[in-house]
């Protein structure tokens, strides 16, 4: 709707505020995170977190779609981004674009998220030139964890520095709104956003960036493993645990239901 943040007003907020974002994959979640945050980002990290999965590789386009769907009928101000996921975009600048207009036109939300660098450019350019505003997606990118050979902090060694400041140059001037810096030591994560005109978004990349972005479960102290670079905000986790024991007992002891979550007939019997 016109009522929400747009993608060129995140990219206007380079050099401003810092920008608030998060995960959501749910009608639940996205009521939570709409009230506070700039973007809301259909991970696809749900694969893991919510389906899972040992990585993202198996998130598919339908599964990405149903979620931005839900996320989208619980949320009027943030941008909803959906991640393209993996298969869905990598063989070229069309493939990607039918992807992504299905994303668009399917969920009603108003940006993609793709991974990639350089080898991308061409792609974001493609589809920022025909309506689809992108946010790129550079540094530790998940859906390579393959060739990587595991979620690896990026820029370790400073021979890589300028490979991923050229990947981020690249999606900036291809066209991206934004550009998440995943999983990048702090001064190079620094030396990309000083340099780009759009705003960098950080998860693992120091308060050095424009914006941060975490998985909400992870903040929230759901996930029982979290990168060092997670702070638990919350322990949501625990608090559940507790609740679902409180109720297992009560239904044990037959404390629950009591008397107040009973129905009874109202109407007084000849007896009573
Ligand atoms: O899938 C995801 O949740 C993401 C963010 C963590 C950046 O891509
Ligand atoms: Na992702």
């Amino acid at each position: 709707s016109h009522n929400r943040i747009s993608a060129p007003e995140i990219r206007a907020r380079k050099g401003t505020d810092p920008i608030v974002a998060l995960t959501a994959y749910s009608a639940l979640t996205a009521r939570l995170v709409d009230a506070h945050a700039d973007i809301i980002l259909v991970g696809d990290s749900l694969a893991m977190v919510e389906h899972g999965m040992s990585s993202t590789l198996g998130a598919t386009l339908d599964l990405m779609i149903l979620h931005g769907k839900s996320v989208m009928r619980a949320s009027t101000r943030a941008l909803v981004v959906v991640d393209l996921p993996f298969g869905s975009y990598e063989a070229g600048p069309k493939e990607a674009f039918e992807s992504a207009a299905r994303v668009l036109q399917e969920t009603g939300c108003s940006a993609v998220k793709i991974e990639g660098g350089a080898r991308m450019a061409e792609t974001i350019d493609f589809l920022t030139g025909r309506g689809i505003p992108v946010m790129a997606h550079v540094g530790l990118t998940p859906q390579a964890v393959m060739t990587l050979g595991g979620f690896k902090i990026q820029g370790r060694n400073e021979s890589d520095w300028p490979r991923i400041e050229a990947d981020a140059a690249a999606v900036a001037d291809a066209g991206a709104f934004a550009v998440v810096l995943e999983g990048t030591l702090e001064p190079l994560a620094e030396r990309i956003t000083n340099v780009l005109s759009v705003p960098t978004i950080g998860i693992g990349a120091s308060s050095k960036c424009d914006g941060q972005v975490l998985v909400l479960e992870d903040m929230l102290g759901f996930s029982e493993r979290v990168p060092r670079f997670v702070r638990r905000f919350g322990d949501l986790g625990q608090a559940a645990d507790e609740a679902i024991r409180s109720y297992a007992a009560a239904v044990k002891d037959r404390s629950f239901p009591g008397e107040a979550e009973v129905y009874r007939s109202k109407v007084k019997n000849a007896a009573g």
